[in-house]
């Protein structure tokens, strides 16, 4: 008898707690379980998202009947990836056509909760990057100023963490001027055609590799190029 109670005893204090401590983790996976839920299902959401603007941007760049003027997929990739390791809250750029890299810049900016203001002079251009923007529900990322960039950019106020100069070849070095102030240090100036069109910017390509503000390097070089400017942090 006295044996059987010693067991009894062994048990209680033994396996109790472990049963205990089981029971809590059952409780624990499942209402991680429950929590995870949302998480999965904010986690498709958003891979539904990335596909969709992804393969808009494969037919536009499949596209052509207008001469839009685009940056390549290839180029396209690095404005993306630039942009979300920045975790950019502010892109600016000059140049929208149909709003193709534009949207290359949104796949970054959804995630960072940042904004692109893009500026445009040709409204034909300037409906079709709305219609896109729509199509892919990123209006709410974006402002398209309108008009001719040289005057609009001058209602800029806030900092910018990327630059994007892709428009008037000759006008380059003029946006730099009147920009690079509100790049905030640490941030970058992209500007595209630094190869291909390098004869109808030189100012801006002396401008971006003397002055010692600036690092400036040049990349895909086989295209049109871009050059990817930072302005250092003091
Ligand atoms: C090379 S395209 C831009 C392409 C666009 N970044 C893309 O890759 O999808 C140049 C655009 O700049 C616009 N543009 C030219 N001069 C301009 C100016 N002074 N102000 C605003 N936009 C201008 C043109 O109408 C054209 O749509």
């Amino acid at each position: 008898m006295e044996t059987q109670i010693s067991i009894m005893t062994t048990i209680r204090k033994r396996l109790l707690p472990a049963a205990c401590i089981t029971a809590a983790l059952i409780v624990t996976v499942v209402s991680c379980a429950s929590t995870d839920k949302p998480a999965k299902d904010t986690l498709s959401t958003n891979a539904k998202a990335e596909a969709k603007i992804l393969s808009v941007l494969e037919e536009m760049s499949n596209d052509r009947r207008y001469a839009m003027w685009n940056i390549t997929q290839e180029e396209g990739r690095l404005l993306w990836v630039l942009t979300a390791a920045a975790g950019a809250k502010h892109v600016v750029e000059i140049g929208t056509s149909n709003g193709y890299s534009a949207l290359w810049f949104c796949l970054a900016l959804r995630t960072t909760g940042g904004k692109l203001t893009t500026h445009e002079i040709d409204p034909y251009r300037i409906s079709m990057a709305r219609k896109n923007f729509k199509n892919v529900g990123v209006s709410h990322l974006v402002t398209i100023v309108e008009g001719d960039a040289h005057k609009t950019v001058t209602r800029l106020k806030e900092p910018i963490d990327i630059l994007f100069i892709d428009a008037d070849k000759a006008g380059y070095f003029n946006y730099l001027k009147k920009l690079l102030p509100l790049v905030r240090p640490g941030g970058l100036i992209l500007a595209h055609n630094t190869i291909d069109l390098a004869s109808e910017m030189q100012d801006y390509l002396k401008a971006v590799t003397n002055n010692p503000d600036l690092e400036t390097i040049f990349l895909h070089k086989d295209a049109g190029g871009i050059s990817v400017t930072l302005k250092k942090r003091r």
